[in-house]
């Protein structure tokens, strides 16, 4: 397995201010020191299988590598943190390297039974008192009280921090950028070249130089009507016949750290969904445009919804005003997603709903459940911008059987259902006085 290249002094810095926020947040809930497992895949059921290892993202975010399946790190404050690194001596598999950089960050020690790994770390941890184990329990057996597993006032501080990338982080997010650019544009080109989802999905792959097991979330994949299954999962191997549409989710991965990028496209330039294509492309960027620093994403996801009801008012698909379209809820069943969510080591990072790091709960507005961000965004805040316009057979049926049926031009909806829908997602990275868009100039410097 090749190591990331990094940047070391970036990582040493990323590594001595991720220390600080836990030794602020062990302070802050009352432990003394902390016991972090990568944690090990659980195999299917009575099966000697397991699906691919996903780290632990607290051991993910110290150690920025998969190959660390059964290794436990120890942040004590005051202290250099300590890596018991988990190296198997297997001849099934390769066991792991242990990186140059791991042991310039942390103490380190290596050993190949787990027992005797164990055996290491409780001496270590045998002077502290209020040890908290952040991580699947079961992985590692402290025999620790239950409320000293994964306490969630330490957990909430932490999931609240991750949320502010440090350089190294937004360093990883710029790779995984260029990872998923680079397969989108080889999977537009195989669409327009005839391809199958099954041939657009290969294509991916191979140029974002990704192994499916290691995707940040299933590719998705879909012509037609399946454009309008927003977490559509299969890959059809034919090609229908006519196309009409293609909308193409699908991110890139780097030391751990995910992006998470759609578009949309007609088989037929010119063409009325087309149109729609480019008239939600420009409404995206124009909401892109509007973040800054103090800016609440929850005002963000209305105005969007009002650019929503002004497209679907002007394409002639609803007959009201736009007022109307937005009041009644009509553009819910249309856009029936949140606006975006955090990203970073998961898809769907955690903590968008918190109000503060202990963990009060901002919870999204009654009309919008789904919103997955309801936080004021801060410089260092990465997140998705990801507006959609769909023709969902079983919404649109909630729309008919309602009064505002009334006010739709059906047979403009009948003819835009067979291309399913649109959705155009960027990644954003909050500055100090606005917002870069980490996705558009990668496509525009690599296509
Ligand atoms: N790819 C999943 C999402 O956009 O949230
Ligand atoms: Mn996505
Ligand atoms: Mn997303």
């Amino acid at each position: 397995m090749t190591e990331p290249a990094f940047d070391d002094a970036a990582y040493c810095e990323h590594i001595v201010a991720i220390t600080a926020q836990w030794e602020r947040a062990l302070t802050a809930s009352g432990s003394d020191a902390a016991v972090v497992p990568a944690g090990v895949a659980q195999m299917y059921f009575q099966d000697d299988q397991a699906p691919t290892f996903h780290p632990n993202p607290h051991f993910a975010r110290f150690y920025p590598e998969d190959n660390c399946e059964q290794s436990v790190l120890v942040v004590k404050p005051g202290n250099r943190s300590k890596l018991y690194f988990h190296r198997p001596a297997s001849y099934w598999y390769q066991p792991p390297t242990l990186p140059d950089w791991a042991q310039a960050a942390f103490d380190v020690e290596v050993h190949d039974d787990e027992e005797k790994l164990m055996k290491s770390l409780v001496a270590d941890v045998s002077g502290y008192s209020r040890i908290a184990l952040v991580g699947p329990a079961e992985s590692c057996d402290l025999n620790l009280p239950l409320e000293a597993i994964n306490p969630k006032d330490l957990v909430n501080r932490l999931q609240f921090a991750r949320s502010k990338k440090t350089d190294f982080e937004v360093a990883r997010l710029r790779e995984a950028t260029e990872m998923g650019v680079r397969g989108h544009i080889a999977a537009r080109d195989t669409f327009r070249e005839g391809g199958s989802e099954f041939d657009i999905h290969m294509a991916y792959l191979g140029a974002s130089r990704q192994q499916e097991s290691k995707l940040p979330y299933p590719n998705i994949i879909a012509l037609n009507e399946h454009a309008g299954v927003l977490h559509y999962q299969h890959y059809d191997r034919t090609r229908p016949d006519p196309t009409r549409s293609f909308l193409i989710d699908a991110g890139g991965r780097s030391g751990g750290y995910h992006s998470d990028i759609t578009r949309t496209y007609s088989a037929n330039p010119g063409d009325e969904f087309d149109d729609l294509v480019a008239a939600l492309d420009a409404k995206q960027r124009d909401t892109v445009a509007h973040i800054e620093p103090g800016l609440s994403f929850v005002d963000l996801q209305v105005r969007m919804h009002r650019e929503v009801a002004d497209l679907l008012v002007s394409f002639d698909i609803l007959r009201c005003s736009v007022e109307g379209a937005y009041d009644r809820s009509i553009t819910d069943l249309f856009f029936p997603h949140g606006l975006g969510h955090l990203l970073g080591l998961q898809t769907h990072d955690v903590g968008g709903h918190f109000a503060n790091e202990a963990g009060d709960l901002a919870e999204p507005p009654q009309r919008f459940p789904k919103l997955r961000f309801t936080r004021a965004v801060e410089p260092g805040y990465v997140f998705t911008v990801e507006p959609g316009i769909y023709f969902i057979p079983s919404l649109l049926k909630d729309l008919a059987d309602s009064d505002a049926g009334r006010d739709v031009n059906w047979p403009k909806v009948e003819s835009l259902i067979p291309c399913g829908g649109i959705r155009i997602e960027d990644n954003v990275l909050v500055t100090s006085d606005g917002v870069e868009n980490l996705t558009r100039p990668v496509f525009e410097a690599l296509d």
